[in-house]
Order: C-alpha cells, then sequence, then structure tokens
C-alpha cells in the first residue's frame, strides 16, 4: 500500500532549528511591506470587509470557524473548487487550508458531489434508519484498515475523542488518560488539557471545572522516559488505579506542528503493552490523508481504538467515527445481560446517508486516483521550494512536510516554553506575527491555517506549486533584515 510520506524529516534537527528560532528576536514582516498587504484588503475586499463586519453583531467574532483569518478582517468565500478559493470579492486564492484537512481530492470534488445529490435525492439527508451506506463504509474502512474491526460513526472528530476515552474507560475499569501536551483532541471536557502548547495545562481550559481534567494527564513530545516521561506517569498511575488509556496523534501534536521522532509511536505501543492500558490513535487528519492504511499502516502499528474525523466524511458535514478491536468497540452495543454495561454514544444526524456515502465515495476516489499520493508529492514539491526559499535569503526559517502535511514555520509561536518567566510576551508578540504573516499570504493570493500550516490536495499541480512558491517567495523576501 502506498504512503503520502516519501521521507521521514529528520526530528531532532528541525527541534533544534525551532528551538534557534524561539531564542533569536522574531523577524516579523517589514512594516511598509505591511502596509501595502493590509492596503490589499482594503482595496480588494470590501464586500468581504462588509459583510464579516455585519456578520459581527450576531457571530462571537464575525466569523464560525477557529482556523478562519480574522486579521485585518475575515474573508468571505464564495466558491471553492479544487485548488483554488474565490471571495466574494472575485479574488482568487490557492487553498493550503483545505478546510482544515479533510478534502485530499481538493476543494468541492464533483465526482463524490454528484453521488451525494443522488443520496440526497432519493432519501433526504437523514431517516434516523439503518442505510447501506453505513456497511459499505465501514467495510470499507476495515478492507484499508484491518485494525479497524468495527467502526461506529459519529458527528465530529471531538465527539469521537470522546466516545474513544469512554469506551476505553468502560472497557478497562480505569479512569486516567494520558495524552501529549500540544495535542488537540477537539474541545471536549476532559481532553482540553496542554492544548496547543506542551505543559500549558488548563491554561486553554475557561469553563471547564478542574474535575473533569483530573484524571487527564500530558507528557512532553517525544518523552519517554523523561522523570515526568510517558513511562513515569505509567508507573505511578499503577498505584493510583491504573491508566485506561494513551491517546496521540501519530504525527506529534498539531498534525505534526512538534513533530515527534519516527519510532515514537512505536515505543508509546510498546508501554502500552506494557502497562495494559489502550492506545488510542486519533487520525482525525492522518485517516486516509497519509495513505488509505492511515498512520497506522504507515508506522505499522495496531492501536487499540482509532479516532476518525475530517476525511471520513469526504470533506462533507458529520465527520466523525471511533473504530477498533472488536471487544472493545462490542460496548457501543452491548446492554443490559450483555455481561457489560454499555458506551453510550449518540447523534441524530450521525451516520446519516450523505455522510456515510460521502466518505464511501470519497475514500474509493482516493483508492482509484491515488490521491493521497500525489497530494504528498504535491507537499513535497512545495517543502523543497520552500526550503530553498528559506536558505537563499538566510532567514531563521524552517519548512517541513510529512507528505501533504506541511508547516512553514516564521515564529515558533506552539514551541514557546511555558516556563520562561518571558513566556506571555513572547506569546502575544509571535501570536501578532503569525497573524501578520498570515494576512500577507492571503493577500499574496494563498490561504493557509493560521500562517504556518498548509494541507496539499490531489488538485495541487507543478502549475499550482509554481505559482504558490512566487507568493510564498515574495512574502518572505519582505520579512525584516532580507535583502
Ligand atoms: C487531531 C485532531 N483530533 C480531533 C479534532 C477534532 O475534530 P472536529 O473538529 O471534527 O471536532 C481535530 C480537529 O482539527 C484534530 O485535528
Amino acid at each position: 500500500m502506498a504512503y503520502a510520506i516519501s521521507h521521514w524529516p529528520d526530528t531532532d534537527a528541525l527541534l533544534a532549528k525551532a528551538k534557534r528560532l524561539v531564542t533569536e528576536p522574531p523577524r516579523p514582516i517589514r512594516r511598509d511591506k505591511m502596509q501595502e498587504y493590509l492596503a490589499y484588503f482594503e482595496t480588494k475586499c470590501p464586500r468581504s470587509k462588509a459583510s464579516t463586519a455585519a456578520a459581527a453583531q450576531f457571530i462571537p467574532g464575525g466569523v464560525q470557524h477557529n482556523l478562519a483569518f480574522n486579521y485585518p478582517f475575515p474573508l468571505d468565500i464564495a466558491r471553492a473548487e479544487g485548488a483554488y478559493l474565490w471571495d466574494v470579492d472575485g479574488n482568487r486564492y490557492i487553498d493550503f487550508l483545505q478546510a482544515g484537512g479533510p478534502t485530499v481530492l481538493g476543494s468541492n470534488y464533483g465526482p463524490v458531489r454528484d453521488k451525494v445529490i443522488q443520496v440526497l435525492n432519493e432519501c433526504g439527508p437523514v431517516t434516523g434508519l439503518f442505510h447501506d451506506y453505513e456497511y459499505k463504509l465501514a467495510e470499507l474502512i476495515n478492507r484499508h484498515m484491518p485494525h479497524v474491526e468495527m467502526f461506529r460513526m459519529l458527528g465530529s472528530g471531538t465527539e469521537a475523542c470522546m466516545a474513544a476515552i469512554r469506551a476505553a474507560r468502560n472497557f478497562t475499569g480505569r479512569s486516567k488518560i494520558i495524552k501529549v501536551g500540544g495535542a488537540y483532541h477537539g474541545w471536549s471536557d476532559q481532553l482540553v488539557l496542554g492544548t496547543r502548547i506542551p505543559g500549558s495545562g488548563a491554561f486553554e481550559a475557561a469553563g471547564i471545572p478542574e474535575s473533569a481534567l483530573q484524571h487527564t494527564q500530558e507528557f512532553y513530545p517525544n518523552d519517554i522516559d523523561g522523570e515526568n516521561g510517558l513511562h513515569a506517569l505509567l508507573e505511578r498511575n499503577k498505584s493510583d488505579g491504573g491508566t485506561a488509556a494513551v491517546i496521540v496523534e501519530p504525527l506529534g501534536p498539531e498534525s505534526g506542528s512538534r513533530p515527534v521522532q519516527r519510532d515514537f509511536n512505536a515505543r508509546v505501543r510498546a508501554l502500552c503493552d506494557e502497562y495494559s492500558a489502550l492506545l488510542i490513535f486519533d487520525e482525525v487528519v492522518t485517516g486516509f490523508r497519509l495513505g488509505l492504511g492511515g498512520a497506522q499502516g504507515y508506522f505499522n502499528i495496531k492501536p487499540d481504538l482509532t479516532v476518525f474525523g475530517k476525511c471520513v466524511a469526504g470533506g462533507f458535514p458529520a465527520a466523525g467515527g471511533v473504530g477498533g478491536r472488536r471487544d472493545i468497540m462490542s460496548t457501543f452495543a452491548a446492554g443490559i445481560g450483555g455481561g457489560q454495561q454499555k458506551t453510550l454514544v449518540g447523534g441524530t444526524l450521525s451516520a446519516n446517508p450523505i455522510s456515510a456515502a460521502a466518505g464511501y465515495f470519497a475514500i474509493l476516489e482516493m483508492e482509484r486516483t491515488n490521491a493521497p499520493v500525489l497530494a504528498g508529492q504535491a507537499g513535497d514539491k512545495l517543502c523543497a521550494g520552500l526550503q530553498a526559499t528559506i536558505e537563499k535569503l538566510g532567514l531563521p526559517f524552517f519548512a517541513y512536510n510529512h507528505g501533504s502535511v506541511l508547516h512553514l514555520e516564521t515564529h515558533g509561536l506552539l514551541f514557546l516554553d511555558v516556563s520562561d518567566p518571558e513566556f506571555f510576551p513572547k506569546l502575544l508578540q509571535r501570536r501578532k506575527i503569525a497573524e501578520e504573516m498570515g494576512a500577507a499570504y492571503s493577500a499574496a493570493g494563498i490561504i493557509t491555517l493560521a500562517g504556518s500550516r498548509l494541507y496539499t490536495s490531489m488538485a495541487d499541480t507543478d502549475a499550482v506549486i509554481e505559482q504558490a512558491l512566487g507568493g510564498f517567495r515574495r512574502v518572505l523576501e519582505s520579512v525584516e533584515g532580507v535583502g
């Protein structure tokens, strides 16, 4: 089976570059150039400005998505097709946000859309009863990921993570969940610990009672053997009821924004076996994007449970699900008399015919077209071009990719050290740079995720990548101290 990752980046070298990036003074865009980028929004995006200002009266922050750019104001997108987005003012952008990852085939992919419309015409968006596509999707996932012996479809990745840890606790009779600091597993109460920045604990947990987090623990990315590393936590938990599960994003936190060593997952698996804790792979991003066998296929590791989102509904709504070992998954169906208490999950719109059919046909199309590998090759070309530009300009920035998941680090926001007394001022300063970078890329015709992450798709032809590299080059040339 083919995978999107052509080579594993040298993690130690990346971490050294990240350290340098956060130690050195930040390198923002030159003020005169930033004025030009901001002028783009004023002169070319008046309808976006007006509509999102009107929306701000009724929508907190003026936009419903965390991933949308708010600086200097959000863009109002009217059309999406393949590698491109168009805003309501008619400006075209290369789309490296790709909705946050689900569209490996490219945006608004016709063959899947046509199938979905057919299903919609036949039975509408929801019946609450069984539809053939539920079975077809579950069977297709199992064909590509044999460790996903059974699959329960849910409404989102957040729900699926909640379901996975609940099933793990019910099955093992233990409470403790260990996650990697910096990882994002959705926004459910129990998993908002160490979100985005490792060691940040309950920093993002406003509105969440401490008690909800009392059984969640975090360890630093790659820290298996340290004093507070995974091994030590598992050992300590042994005399405190044991560990129900360890949950990881297989590329590292935030889709590899904090990259992990190539053998990280294997070491986590071995420790889970030693302490009979379950291993949960959060494949919300990696599921089908890295290849049809997911990260578990790429790393050749058997997780006990796998969390799905995004691609599992082919970029259509209600994208989530949990799958894995038959004995654990069966608890979702257990009930009184079944010898095991049921793991309760649900959702009026979960596994509706549209989401199930969209996932099924999208995965079939990925199989037919080899989309994950093509998207990965586009990621390789984009990354090589960015690395060459960074080197040529002598910038302390760095770029790396795991196939179609690419990181362009210009500020190191997620690498800041929470124990640094200057953490907060640095956080604010670097967040501002991230915002400015994102705005500058947009003005150069490129949409990114938060100004530092890029998802490529099958639609990213060599011509698209060339054009994007030109845009990135212009922005990077306008950084302070260049030239
Ligand atoms: C690794 C990971 N897990 C879980 C989630 C949550 O998924 P959703 O946004 O569908 O709730 C995300 C979302 O970006 C994610 O990247």
